[in-house]
């Protein structure tokens, strides 16, 4: 039977009055390749914001594991209970080189005092190693992180999650800015992750959400307009009138 990791109860977030989320409740199951997909404004970065504890719901709860409520604790708070997020914009350290970067995020397990003054153990070397190999950036180990490619930052940024064992990682728009051959790869990346790790993913590639979805949730206006498989999500004309139909696939 399938487990629901994340149970998003009647969530509301308002700016000023103005409700970029309205009484949004949905599940994500364990294990899954969730897509949330809208036209811009919908609210789906809002959405990850509450859920990886950077923007406080106004009402409404996100249980996390059965056992936690999401919107109670902070940032870091909940990186330690396995939730990590992927910004809309790559955060990678650009004048470091792929494997320093690594080796601050697997540090991020630690205490401060120990993240300065510890080496990594033989241990996280091989994770690091694995993870490397994982996200096809092994040959570029020495390489400092600005001369990556687009795509390549990405695959990283993604690897400097993987090394904090998370249970549940956001991805915003990851797929943005790369081609046809780089979102493949992406999608297959993810298809791996998601063996261990459930993985929520904003994004406006359709071709890439009927590829790699286990289910999509379409917002529209701060609540859902519908959510199932990617077929039938893709066949509502409520949702082709919306999003589809005014060249959804094309936003960015
Ligand atoms: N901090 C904020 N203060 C005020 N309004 C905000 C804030 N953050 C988001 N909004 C508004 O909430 C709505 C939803 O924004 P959000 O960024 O979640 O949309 P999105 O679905 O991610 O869109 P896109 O596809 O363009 O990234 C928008 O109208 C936006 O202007
Ligand atoms: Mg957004």
């Amino acid at each position: 039977m399938t487990k629901t990791i994340l149970d998003i109860q009647n969530l509301s977030i308002s700016f000023d009055g103005f409700k970029a989320l309205n009484n949004v409740s949905t599940k994500v199951e364990e294990g899954s390749i969730h897509f949330f997909i809208g036209p811009n404004g919908a609210g789906k970065t809002t959405l990850l914001d509450a859920i990886c504890g950077f923007t406080k719901p106004t009402s409404g709860k996100i249980i996390y594991n059965e056992k936690y409520d999401v919107t109670k604790y902070k940032e870091y708070e909940l990186v330690n209970i396995g939730i990590g997020r992927k910004f809309q914009v790559p955060s990678v350290f650009k004048s470091l080189t792929v494997y320093e970067n690594m080796e601050l995020a697997i540090k991020k397990n630690r205490n401060i005092l120990a993240s300065l003054f510890e080496k990594v153990t033989k241990q996280e070397n091989q994770k690091i190693d694995e993870i490397l190999t994982l996200i096809d950036l092994k040959e570029q180990r020495d390489m400092i992180a600005s001369d990556l490619s687009h795509g390549q930052k990405q695959w990283l940024e993604i690897g400097m999650l993987l090394a904090q064992d998370l249970k549940l990682i956001l991805l915003d728009e990851p797929v943005a800015g790369m081609g046809r051959r780089e979102t493949t790869k992406t999608g297959e990346l993810l298809k791996k992750i998601s063996k261990h790790c459930t993985i929520i993913v904003v994004e406006h590639d359709m071709q890439f959400v009927r590829d790699y979805a286990t289910k999509v949730t379409v917002l529209h206006e701060g609540a859902i307009l519908d959510e199932g498989n990617v077929l039938d999500v893709q066949n509502n004309p409520k949702v082709i009138s919306v999003y589809l139909g005014r060249g959804g696939e094309n936003c960015a």
